[in-house]
């Protein structure tokens, strides 16, 4: 099948679609347990960028899974699949020229790798939302970590479904240490080099 199709070359490239908005297209990925602060942090960081006049795209677990991929679920081979159709969505995003942000648990390394592999290791910006399993359980948001130790949910990253700790991200961010604003300007300072033209 894949044999019998042939993409098209467009007159409007990337290069052009990112002249005209000034900026660098990137992929800043914010990976982190459930109740880490990857939304929290994505959408304050998106905020700051916007603010200094970045054209940007947030896309963010919950929102995805209720539209795109309402159709998968929390079993290793949908996980896989989940990460797939949003690098491929957000590599399209990078070539219309913008900025994409996004936030989800993104738990195997191997994925993550493959999207750098998809939109180029100096394009994809890791960010580890690091915060103990212990602190997100407490908080526990949403009620889920509380389910999943009842076993009302299965296959519950850091209780029954593993999360693999980012090598060499480029950045670290300990939520439960640094507080949000400080966070967002260490973020957007070291971003900033990374995404003017
Ligand atoms: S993944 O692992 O990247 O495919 O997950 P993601 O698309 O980011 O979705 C994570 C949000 O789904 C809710 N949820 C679960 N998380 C982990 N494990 C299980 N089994 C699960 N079931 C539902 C949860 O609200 C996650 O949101 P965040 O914002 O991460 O807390």
């Amino acid at each position: 099948m894949q044999e019998n199709i042939h993409p098209s070359k467009f007159k409007i490239t990337q290069e052009l679609r990112q002249q005209a908005l000034g900026q660098n297209p990137a992929l800043i990925w914010f990976t982190g347990l459930s109740g880490s602060g990857k939304s929290t942090l994505a959408n304050a960081t998106e905020q700051a960028l916007h603010g200094q006049g970045y054209h940007t795209y947030l896309l963010d677990g919950d929102n995805v899974r209720t539209g795109l991929n309402r159709d998968l679920n929390f079993s290793k081979e949908d996980r896989v699949e989940n990460i797939r159709r949003i690098a491929e969505v957000a590599h399209l995003m990078m070539d219309a020229g913008l900025i994409v942000l996004s936030a989800f648990i993104s738990p195997f390394r191997s994925d993550r790798e493959m999207i750098r592999e998809l939109v180029g290791s100096g394009r994809f910006l890791e960010i580890h939302v690091d915060c103990p399993l212990k602190i997100c359980e407490e908080r526990d948001v949403k009620g889920l970590y509380q389910k999943a130790r009842k076993g009302l949910i299965k296959d519950f990253t850091g209780i029954d479904s593993p999360y693999e700790t980012p090598e060499s991200p480029f950045r670290v961010i300990k939520t439960a240490e640094v507080p949000l604003d400080l966070a967002v300007h260490q973020l957007v300072e070291a971003l900033d080099k990374k995404l003017k033209r």
